[in-house]
């Protein structure tokens, strides 16, 4: 049918329709925003999601991709609902927490869609780095959860992602992956700008700045701090519960929240789990000697300016 068509322009946006029709998900192109590469449909629409306005008794979950979001909004929602097992099961992750900036192409619903019929309170997802955050949400003074994954790590669980999520651009070889996520060429942009910009201003702007690793090492403590920034107080015994309830083995073998839900054809877990290793270290699996010296030589430069106590082995 496309060599009907006369120009290529002619023969990709036909190729749009019919895929659409098909409702067959495209590795969607990226797009910079003000310096910040973010998929071509989040780009379309800036002007609606920076515009959304959210209700102070709205909560917002930051992240750079693949640093614990999941993990974290289960924790948020236990919490909310005392440790109830089955209210946390009511819908998966995707309709529990609106995802603020998604966008695909119609008639799949955005984040956008999803808040409009979800009344306040509403915890809120968000990949975006702190200077694209709409500003309703400082002015509100949301509450705001931040998490982030040490760099390493967080590249091998993107670079595996992107392998399985048929909507993010192709990730090409490892070694090539590595080099792209260090000059911030993947969607949502640079991992070292999107950490330090938060942490420099998580004081001022009482952002409670969580670490993947901690959640690791101590998940009890760190459900208690989450609990106390969120004003709730649970027994200490729904606080047991709830770490149960989001080891990594549960929430793997939980249908609501390990990302089975979308169609294979968007994420094709054949290729990578989504609930795929959850480990601090996993690093060591795929950097070559080679590749992890280069990298911390880079890491330096690029981290020269803040003191972010990640760690990259427990
Ligand atoms: P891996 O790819 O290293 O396994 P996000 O939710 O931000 O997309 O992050 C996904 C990463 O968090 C994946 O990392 C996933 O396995 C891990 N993860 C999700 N839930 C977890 C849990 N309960 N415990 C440990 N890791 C978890």
């Amino acid at each position: 049918i496309g060599s009907k068509c006369k120009t290529e322009e002619e023969f990709l946006s036909y190729k749009e329709v019919i895929n659409r029709a098909a409702g067959i998900a495209w590795r969607f192109p990226l797009i910079e925003m003000q310096g910040v590469p973010l998929r071509n449909y989040i780009v379309q629409k800036w002007s609606n999601i920076s515009a959304f306005c959210p209700d102070p008794s709205d909560m917002l979950i930051a992240t750079y991709p693949k640093a614990g979001t999941t993990w974290t909004q289960e924790i948020v929602d236990l919490l909310l609902h005392n440790g109830d097992e089955e209210a946390c099961k009511r819908a998966s992750t995707s309709d529990r927490f609106p995802f603020l900036e998604i966008q695909y192409p119609p008639p799949i619903p955005s984040g956008l869609d999803l808040l409009k019929n979800m009344k306040p309170p509403r915890v809120i997802k968000t990949h975006l780095p702190i200077q694209l955050v709409p500003k309703g949400f400082w002015e509100n003074k949301c509450k705001v959860i931040y998490v982030a994954r040490n760099a390493k790590d967080n590249l091998v669980s993107y670079y595996h992602f992107d392998r399985m999520n048929q909507a993010q651009p192709q990730p090409g070889p490892w070694e090539e992956y590595i080099q792209k996520f260090m000059r911030g060429k993947v969607a949502w942009g640079s991992w070292y700008d999107h950490v330090k910009d938060y942490w420099k201003e998580r004081e001022k702007r009482n952002i409670l700045y969580l670490f993947f690793e901690d959640l690791k090492k101590d998940p009890r403590r760190e459900v208690e701090r989450i609990m106390r920034y969120m004003d709730l107080s649970v027994t200490d015994d729904v606080i047991d519960k709830i770490v149960q309830l989001t080891s990594f083995k549960n929430m793997r073998d939980n249908p609501m929240a390990n990302y089975t839900f979308i169609p294979k054809i968007m994420f094709d877990h054949s290729i990578s789990p989504f609930m795929r290793r959850g480990e601090v270290g996993d690093w060591t699996n795929h950097f070559t000697p080679a590749q992890s010296q280069m990298f911390d030589e880079d890491y330096a430069r690029q981290m020269a300016d803040v003191d972010i106590p990640f760690c990259t082995s427990i």
